[in-house]
């Protein structure tokens, strides 16, 4: 059956049982901001669900075209390297919008695949919800499916998204519990049946998901019931065409063959040779034509943001995997005609969009073209240093983040290729620099929002060093970029300039004052922030809250007290913790950066290796130590040459005047505009919380102070007093608890492995004595239980010594998983070797093994099926000793 019929029957079929055929809606969900692209065929219908939206049918049937590449259900990177993945697909689904529910809904899906696609019946296993008994009713009572093949699957309670068999389509919305169903691809592939152990492999494949919707789960959470129960189901038409056509992979199915061949065509260069029709990355061209050509069909263009962002991963991911096929011309958007063949028929839009989605995946073809080649030299030469094997095989996040800053490689790109090579991304360094990077975009953003602002007038006299409070005039206001006369409630983006200001402008890696600016006639304006306009210009940025602020206004300005008291101790600490830092690690060390607010302070430093905890408490130490020495704190105006003579130490990166504000605090003198404490024992407890490396050769610290130092040492004695209750022990005997509690676990480890082997030891003496005869030969083929595979070794050597000449098969269940051992006497070998036995045996429990003709192992999934395995082996020898 083709894929284009099997689509044609299913619509039919629901036609038929009185179902609307609704056409395809765009990949782009129109209106729905939970969602970045339609990933189902019920993301159309997700009002019509919630009630919010009536149609003419209480039933329709789709085939929904959808992509899973971002956001809750994300496919992209397993595409190429699984059977059934796609970034797009084909979701066949018929829905009922509070008609019928349950009942017809799984007795529909049983005669569609038993009928009109002539599915056997004993190849199909079903799911359930794990509390829905009116499912599994209806599964094994009035459709006769056996119980064995129904399995009953919970959600995952504790998970943000429960796991399985509760279906929803992103953070909120349409989710209820669902039943699926599996199709058996047989033995010969590996994998067992769903909620089992090996579920994962390839045998037992989900082919249709029938939901229950039943609720819709809000921001917080909450189930709310919807109006009326519905069914929303969905069968990926790729998975359905793999099962009829009898393949085994969704890439051998008709459409993909023809797709495939065409990447194949199009990656062949001249004098290259064509590549092998198998190669991994021709499916993945085969598949991100189809997703990419939709999402173009669909509005989207290739970008940096949202939607456009995962059309240009996609589109760069297929490049890259024709450029390892040696395609290092543009040729992806050739494959469009091919596509248009295969699906223009079923999709009308795509044959009327062809030209332009051809000319638009060229573009980007050529744009990444560019610099494909470069980041790919770049790349290689970094995997080149790493180790052959081990730890070190790690892609550093510097060179992760360069080809992706510079190079336009999309992270999952990178990790695409590392993957390839079994090397794996630093994500932490990697998010570190992307981390870095947004801090000094957003910092030149604000920079030239406040900067932008043309301002002619009188300059801002700052008194934040003395006063917190100060009586001002307004003289200028700005609302979203240009300046106005009044600011009222709900502006954004307001701008106060006053003639004198007690708020500290955000500069020297100090962060600006928040606070109030008041009228006596009740205007409130709320600052979150301040930022200088132009040298001498302070603009205090938020929202009028109350009233009307106007140009002349006489207001008091009032800094939020409790978050600078923060700040500037934060600041004064970090004067300290840099000189303590150029005591223990030496005078190597530079500030690189830093930045202080309310919360922390936060150095980088010049330093090529890791502190140890060692020296990190030298430095609080220190730091602790000009602390209790409580130092009056004293800031001086003197021109530079006589500051920097005079000891004080200039800061990387800083730009300063003629005349420069010497700062004394405790030993150290630095040059600082920022705002300080008075005394150093202001500064209170003071704490490094963390360590780390942020580029090569530069190292950050982050430090807390004064009432969050007090509650970082309450949450952490706080932990610790739970970990010590937990183990019924005080905080300070916790250590020596853990130590035994670990030493106890290995005694009982012994004890259990003791325990084991004697239980064996006892079980081989009884099962010497079943041995039986066969043609002269004693044969024992048996099930042992409580045993596991290591002992079953050991019984096999020790029933061989006690039965002297013999051939013995042993077996055992233990938790789904089947271990199996033969073993033959040396005499024997010629008659039957054990590695054959413990296969004729395996084969049975859905496992291989293997092993030297005397002795074999192996192992099995199907532990319901073990009676059967040693019985098989038994009829063999008999067989083989010909006696049978
Ligand atoms: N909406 C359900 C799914 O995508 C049917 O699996």
């Amino acid at each position: 059956m083709k894929s284009a019929d099997i689509r044609q029957k299913f619509l039919s079929f629901f036609e038929a049982k009185g179902h609307t055929v609704v056409a395809s809606a765009s990949l782009v969900p129109g209106n729905d901001p939970t969602l970045l692209f339609t990933n189902s065929g019920m993301v159309p219908f997700k009002d019509v669900f919630l009630g919010r939206e009536q149609r003419p049918y209480k039933r329709a049937t789709s085939s929904q075209r959808s992509v899973r590449a971002g956001g809750k259900h994300n496919d992209l990177e397993n595409v190429g390297y699984t059977a059934r993945h796609h970034t797009f697909f084909e979701m066949l689904g018929n829905f009922s919008f509070g008609d019928y529910f349950k009942r017809d809904a799984i007795h529909y899906a049983w005669e569609l695949l038993t009928t009109t696609y002539g599915l056997p019946k004993e190849k199909l296993w079903v799911t359930v919800y794990q509390e829905d008994d009116e499912a599994y009713a209806i599964w094994r009572d009035e459709i006769g499916v056996p119980a064995e093949r129904i399995v009953r699957i919970g959600d995952n309670k504790g998970a943000r998204y429960a796991s399985d068999n509760f279906w929803q389509m992103a953070d909120t919305g349409p989710c209820g519990p669902c039943s699926e169903i599996f199709y058996d691809h047989g033995p010969d592939v590996w994998g067992g049946p769903p909620g089992s152990p090996e579920e994962d492999g390839d045998r037992y494949i989900e082919i249709w998901n029938l939901v229950f919707m039943q609720f819709d789960r809000d921001a917080q959470g909450n189930l709310n019931p919807l109006p009326r129960p519905c069914v929303d189901t969905g069968m990926g038409l790729e998975r359905i065409a793999a099962v009829l056509q009898g393949v085994h992979s969704n890439y051998e199915i008709d459409l993909f063959q023809r797709l495939i061949a065409a990447a194949a065509r199009e990656v062949t260069v001249p004098g290259g040779g064509a590549p092998d029709i198998h190669d991994n990355s021709l499916k993945v061209i085969a598949d991100h034509i189809r997703a990419c050509s939709f999402l173009i069909v669909d509005g989207v263009i290739p970008g940096n943001e949202g939607r456009g962002y995962v059309l240009r991963r996609i589109v760069r991911r297929a490049l890259r995997h024709g450029y390892k096929l040696g395609q290092t011309k543009p040729f992806f958007h050739r494959l469009v005609p091919d596509l248009v063949a295969e699906m223009g028929e079923a999709y009308p839009e795509l044959a009327k969009a062809q030209d332009r989605v051809a000319q638009v995946l060229r573009q980007e073809e050529e744009r990444f073209g560019e610099t494909l080649e470069h980041g790919m030299r770049i790349l290689e030469a970094a995997l080149a240093t790493l180790p052959a094997e081990g730890e070190g095989r790690q892609l550093d996040g510097e060179t992760a983040f360069t080809l992706y800053d510079t190079y336009g490689f999309p992270l999952d790109l990178t990790a695409d290729i590392c993957r390839e090579r079994g090397v794996q991304v630093d994500m932490a360094a990697f998010d570190a620099a992307m981390e870095r990077q947004r801090t000094q975009a957003r910092a030149a953003g604000k920079f030239k929002m406040a900067a932008g602002l043309a301002y002619e007038g009188e300059k801002t006299v700052f008194h934040g060093y003395e006063l917190l409070n100060r009586e001002a005039r307004v003289l200028a206001l700005y609302a979203g970029g240009t300046q106005v006369d009044r600011l009222e409630p709900g502006q954004e983006d307001a701008v106060v300039v006053l003639d004198h200001t007690p708020f500290y402008a955000e500069s020297g890696g100090q962060h600006g004052d928040a606070g109030l600016i008041k009228t006596t006639g009740g205007t409130v304006f709320a600052v979150t922030d301040t930022q200088k306009i132009v040298a001498d210009v302070f603009g205090h940025h938020g929202q009028v809250q109350e009233g009307v602020l106007r140009v002349g206004d006489t207001v008091s300005a009032e800094v939020d007290a409790v978050r600078r008291a923060r700040t500037v101790r934060n600041h004064s600490a970090t004067h300290l913790m840099h000189k303590a830092l150029r005591q223990v690690l030496g005078e190597h060390v530079q500030q690189k950066g830093s930045l202080v607010d309310a919360d922390k302070t936060r150095f980088d430093f010049a330093h090529d290796a890791p502190m140890s905890a060692d020296e990190i408490a030298r430095v609080e130490d220190i730091v602790n130590a000009e602390v209790l020495a409580n130092q009056p704190v004293q800031a001086r105006l003197m021109p530079y040459d006589d500051a920097v003579q005079g000891g004080a130490m200039a800061l990387f990166g800083e730009k300063y005047g003629d005349e420069v504000r010497v700062l004394d605090i405790g030993f150290s003198r630095e040059l600082c505009g920022g705002t300080h404490v008075q005394r150093t024992g202001d500064i209170g407890l003071f704490k490094i919380v963390s360590e780390g490396g942020v580029a090569a050769g530069v190292r950050r610290v982050e430090a807390i102070t004064g009432d969050n130092a007090l509650a970082w040492v309450r949450r952490t004695a706080s932990t610790l007093q739970s970990a010590a209750s937990a183990l019924k022990t005080q905080p300070a005997e916790l250590l020596g608890r853990i130590q035994q509690v670990q030493s106890e676990v290995k005694a009982l480890e012994k004890d259990l492995a003791q325990a084991r082997d004697k239980l064996a030891a006892s079980a081989g003496s009884d099962l010497a004595g079943q041995a039986v005869d066969v043609a002269g030969v004693k044969v024992l083929a048996t099930r042992i239980d409580g045993v596991d595979g290591k002992a079953l070794r050991g019984l096999i050597d020790q029933l061989k010594d006690k039965l002297g000449s013999a051939i013995v098969l042993l077996g055992t269940a233990e938790g789904g998983k089947v271990s199996l051992a033969a073993g033959v006497t040396k005499d024997l070998i010629g008659k039957v070797k054990a590695g054959e036995l413990v296969n004729v045996a395996a084969q049975q429990v859905g496992g291989k093994g293997g092993g030297r003709p005397d002795m074999a192992m192996a192992g099995g999934t199907d532990a319901a099926a073990l009676p059967q395995a040693i019985q098989a082996a038994q009829d063999w020898v008999r067989t083989q000793l010909g006696a049978a």
